[in-house]
This record gives structure tokens, C-alpha cells and sequence, in this order.
């Protein structure tokens, strides 16, 4: 058994690839998808009649506004259009609160903490870091994050500012936060501290490609909890229509929203009308955005399935993953600490993974397991061979420790 692993990829090494699997992009078959944005003529007035060549309109041109706010289900007072990055107005509020805050600036508070479910997504991690943020790690459960985990933190830690989720197919575990689990989130942070923040980037708001879980609107049962000061939702259309060509949103209360309007006041005068309203020429609405996702998703399934059906073919006693129903990520945890090696063996066969201990903050995955992989960007062929070389590669990793 063991020569003939090793022999298996002794000839997948032969065969020279060179694959990257690290970044969970959009094919280019799905960004073809928005193509017609490239060509369609925009008109120079939004429908109120703004003249959008021309400064003017820092919150966004109203019906895009008023579209970020039908996917958020936010009102339309308190939803803004930002730039193409979710990532970017995320650090803003970071930065207001940071800067000036609701009540005292954070940075006059010293030993600053966030709570982050882990795995999670690196660049949240760093954004935390630049601020010198300590991150407290709580591990996630499938349906959300891990209560008693959360709990626990907050009993035994003072000055914690918020927590970091991606409420639905979150990046890289799949997890779907269940209502009752954001509800407690949102209770236990009002419990807390009137300043803590609960920050939903909801980067995979639109992007089930499976039958998936139904949610109620955050913003929906922030209203309901009466937090709508604690509490900021985010979404763009990074992976709707183009990386990083898209538009970005944000919904707060209205203490929230004046915060980071004021700061992204001193940063841009005003944001890119104009793609605002090709978008909108493009995709019209909610329902066309729906549709349109649609159409993402029948790309993305037969890619995902190709994963999973490598991923089956391993013992669960070698290691195991949650089956993600949307979003762009599968997050596999081996059961020995092998998750380095792996990706080094990946690497030595010409397969680039996405570094191990990138799903934890400062790169610490203390049990050194988890795995991200990112199935989307690559064409099914190439991902076939990605994806025998990765399951070669834990299987040997694996055996090496016995
Ligand atoms: C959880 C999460 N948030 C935000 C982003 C980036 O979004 P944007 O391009 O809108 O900044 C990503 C992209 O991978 C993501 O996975």
C-alpha cells in the first residue's frame, strides 16, 4: 500500500502541473456572464435625474442605493453605496470607530479585542491586526458559531469591540448561521456593551449553488432585538459581475451609518456613479440579480461536485469536511497535523494551495489541519488533476506519521 502511494505520486509529480487552486476567483465563464456591462451604453442621469459624470451623491445614486438596500433588507436611509470592495468599507467602520467611535475612540481604550470564528477568512485577520486588535478565536458548528464558546469569552474578557461573521457560506467553512444562532449574537453583544459591534459581511448573501438554508434578513432581526446601532451588514457583487468591478454595500443604524459616512467623507468625495448605474442597467433589481445568480451557480455546482466526490473517496479517519451548499470555499480538517505538509507536497507536484494557517489569525492553526480549498477559478480538467494530487497528498501525509 504505502509503495503504491507513493509511487501514485512519484507519477503525478512526472506529469508537471501547474495548478493554482489558492484564491477563491470566479472562472472567467462567470465573468463572462456580465459581459454586456462592457459594451451597453449608460445613460449619464440616474433616474432622479443626478447627472452621474460629475461629483456628487457620496451615499450612492438613490436606486442603487435603494437596490443594496432590497438585498440587504435594510431601509434606504441607512444604506450606502461604497466603491467596488465590501473588504474596503468594512475598514472603514473599523477605522471611524477606531478614529472617533459612538462613545470614546477605540484607540484611546487600549488592548482592543474582536471576536473571530475560526476558520475564517485571512484578510479580516489583518484588517484587525493593523489596528492592533487582539482576535479571540471561537470555532464554528456547522449552523453558526459556537455559543458556549462565545459566552465564555465574553464572561471571562473586558473591552471586546465585536465579532467578525459571514453569516452565510462562510468563508472557508460553508457554515449558514441559523436565525436563533445570529439572535443570540446579537443579544449577547447588547448584553455586553452598548458599543459592541456586530460586524456581517455577507460576501455570499446571493450565492447558494445548492439548495441551502433560509435565513431571515439580519437587519430584519436586528430591528426586531432593537440593536440597529450594533449592528452592520455588507455585501458586494465582487463575484455577481466582476472582482473587484463590482459595487459594495453597507447597512447600519443610523449612529453606525453617520460614523462611517463621516469618515469615507474625509477619504473620497464621492464614488463611482457611473459603474453604479451600468450595474443597475444591467441587473435592474433584486429579481434580476437572483436570476442572475442563478446562472453563476449552474457554473459553479459541477465544480464543487467534482471536489466532493475527491474529497468522499477519503476515510473520515483521515480527515473530514462540511459539505458547503453556496459560496466559494471547502474547508477540510484532517485528523492528524499534517495540513503543512500537504500543501508542501501539493506544491512539490505543482498544485498551489492556499498556505496552511491562513484560516486563523497570525497564520496559528494550532492543530495544524485545516485546508482551504477554492474550486471555482479553475476548469473542471484542471481541477480533476488538483483535486487527485491534494487526496494523494493527505493520504501520504497521513501515513508518513504512522
Ligand atoms: C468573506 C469575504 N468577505 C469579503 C471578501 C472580499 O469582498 P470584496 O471584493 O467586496 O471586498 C471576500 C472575498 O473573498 C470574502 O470571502
Amino acid at each position: 500500500m504505502e509503495k503504491s502511494l507513493e509511487s501514485k505520486f512519484a507519477a503525478l509529480k512526472s506529469k508537471g502541473f501547474q495548478i493554482d487552486l489558492t484564491r477563491g476567483k470566479p472562472g472567467s465563464d462567470q465573468l463572462d456572464l456580465s459581459n454586456e456591462m462592457l459594451s451597453a451604453p449608460v445613460s449619464s442621469q440616474s433616474s432622479s435625474g443626478i447627472d452621474i459624470r460629475n461629483y456628487g451623491e457620496p451615499l450612492g445614486i438613490p436606486e442603487a442605493r435603494a437596490l443594496g438596500a432590497s438585498l440587504l433588507s435594510s431601509p434606504t436611509e441607512t444604506t450606502l453605496v461604497g466603491e467596488q470592495s465590501s473588504l474596503l468599507l468594512i475598514y472603514q467602520l473599523i477605522l471611524s470607530n477606531y478614529l472617533f467611535g459612538l462613545k470614546t475612540p477605540w484607540k484611546d481604550q487600549g488592548n482592543l479585542k474582536f471576536i473571530c470564528p475560526v476558520p475564517g477568512f485571512d484578510r479580516h485577520f489583518r484588517l484587525l491586526e493593523d489596528f492592533g486588535i487582539e482576535m479571540l478565536t471561537i470555532p464554528l458548528n456547522g449552523t453558526g458559531i459556537d455559543l458556549d464558546a462565545f459566552h465564555a469569552l465574553l464572561a471571562e474578557h473586558e473591552n471586546i469591540k465585536g465579532i467578525m461573521c459571514v453569516p452565510r457560506h462562510s468563508n472557508p467553512t460553508g457554515d449558514t448561521y441559523s436565525d436563533e444562532n445570529i439572535i443570540s449574537i446579537i443579544e449577547a453583544g447588547k448584553a455586553y456593551s452598548e458599543e459592541f459591534l456586530c460586524i456581517f459581511d455577507h460576501a455570499y448573501l446571493l450565492h447558494d449553488f445548492l439548495p441551502s438554508p433560509s435565513q431571515t434578513p439580519v437587519w430584519e432581526l436586528a430591528t426586531q432585538l432593537d440593536a440597529k446601532d450594533q449592528v452592520a451588514v455588507f455585501c458586494s457583487f465582487s463575484k455577481v459581475t466582476f472582482g473587484g468591478g463590482g459595487l459594495a454595500f453597507a447597512a447600519a443604524g443610523k449612529k453606525l451609518f453617520d460614523l462611517l459616512s463621516r469618515q469615507r467623507a474625509s477619504m473620497i468625495v464621492c464614488s463611482d456613479k457611473v459603474n453604479q448605474k451600468r450595474h443597475l442597467e444591467f441587473l435592474k433589481d433584486k429579481a434580476g440579480v437572483i436570476e442572475h445568480m442563478k446562472k453563476h451557480a449552474e457554473i459553479v455546482r459541477p465544480k464543487f461536485e467534482v471536489a466532493f466526490d475527491a474529497l468522499d473517496a477519503l476515510s473520515p479517519e483521515i480527515g473530514t469536511y462540511q459539505k458547503p451548499t453556496g459560496g466559494y470555499f471547502i474547508s477540510y480538517d484532517a485528523k492528524r497535523p499534517i495540513a503543512k505538509r500537504v500543501i508542501q507536497l501539493c506544491k512539490e507536484v505543482g498544485v498551489l494551495i492556499t498556505p496552511a494557517g491562513s484560516t486563523y489569525p497570525h497564520f496559528h492553526d494550532p492543530l495544524d489541519s485545516n485546508i482551504r480549498l477554492a474550486p471555482t477559478f479553475l476548469g473542471v480538467e484542471d481541477l480533476q488533476d488538483a483535486m487527485e494530487v491534494f487526496v494523494t497528498a493527505i493520504m501520504l501525509a497521513h501515513q508518513e506519521l504512522d
